[in-house]
């Protein structure tokens, strides 16, 4: 058997309209919203990092200055902190600009997930490689991605992430009919469905923002149609990656059971920020006081 190639690259797209969160995204991507003091995307890039991967690739669209400047030097700042001998907050500011080097690719239009994706092609050519949604948040003590790059290595095909979620919240979500598979602690994805009626959903098994992928998935997105919301939806080309055979066909999934939060929805933002905030050690003690008081 030949080795595969390793995962070394990970894809973040930020480029989406963050409609949900307007008018807060009228200036500002999402991905730059504050998770207590740190932007959503900063705990993204960490995670991918802290997964190994070691070539990071964003996809920014309007307003992508916030995103570049947030990882890049700001020398002015730097040296106001260092007057001031505020070393704990330069650590912090210096910190996000050695997290990188990040690389950015300009989507056009917000033309989907699967077209910010595609928009990633020649950067990545053909390896297979991580992908991590900007404005969503897995919990810093799970390791879900370097399981699934496990299991991409394993298989050799596409790997997602699955989350159980309240039958009548599957409409949010991209939905997977599955199969388990014995003795192993991933599972066949059969079939894949964007936002189903409840009543129609296949599980209760919501796709969430973390895939391993085989650049298979670039001709296939290529030949994808705009799907639901007239975008061209990644759920769309994984589908067909599902049913397919061949070099890079397959689509397994890891059930995720830890904690994510979804920050471009405003009420999973702020679930976000109250519970990562109260487990900050410097406020965390009060907050939970003030929590309890206040819904009291
Ligand atoms: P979402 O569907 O949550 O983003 O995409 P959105 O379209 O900005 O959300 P709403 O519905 O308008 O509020 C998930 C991820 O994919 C990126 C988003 O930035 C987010 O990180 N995305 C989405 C793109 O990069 N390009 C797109 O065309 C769409």
């Amino acid at each position: 058997m030949t080795k595969r190639k390793a995962v070394t690259k990970a894809v973040i797209p930020a480029a989406g309209l963050g409609t949900r969160f307007l008018p807060a995204t009228k200036a500002m991507p999402k991905e730059m919203l504050p998770v207590v003091d740190r932007p959503a995307i900063q705990y993204v890039v960490e995670e991918a990092v802290r997964s190994g991967l070691t070539d990071l690739l964003m996809i920014t669209g309007r307003n992508k200055r916030a995103l570049e400047d947030h990882f890049d030097r700001e020398p002015g700042l730097e040296r106001a902190l260092q007057l001031k001998g505020d070393t704990a907050r330069l650590a912090e500011v210096e910190y996000a600009s050695q997290l990188g080097p990040i690389h950015y690719v300009r989507q056009g239009e917000a033309k989907g997930l699967g077209h910010a994706v595609l928009c990633a092609k020649r950067h990545v050519g053909d390896e297979p490689f991580a992908v991590l949604l900007g404005d969503d948040l897995i919990d810093e003590a799970d390791t879900l991605l370097a399981t699934m790059m496990e299991v991409q290595q394993e298989t050799g095909g596409s790997v997602i992430a699955l989350m159980e979620v309240e039958p009548a919240a599957i409409s949010a979500y991209g939905c997977g009919d599955i199969t388990a598979i014995e003795g192993k602690d991933f599972v066949r994805v059969n079939s894949l469905v964007e936002k189903p009626a409840a009543s129609v959903a296949p599980s209760n098994l919501a796709v969430i923002g973390r895939y391993v992928l085989h650049p298979a998935v670039f001709g296939v997105l290529e030949n994808t149609a705009p799907g639901r919301g007239n975008e061209i939806q990644l759920t769309d080309a994984l589908q067909t990656l599902a049913g397919g055979e061949g070099e890079g066909s397959g689509v397994y999934g890891v059930v995720f059971k830890g904690r994510r939060y979804d920050t471009g929805d405003r009420l999973s933002y702020l679930k976000a920020v109250i519970t990562l905030a109260s487990e900050r050690v410097e406020f965390g003690e009060d907050l939970k006081t003030w929590l309890k008081g206040f819904v009291n």
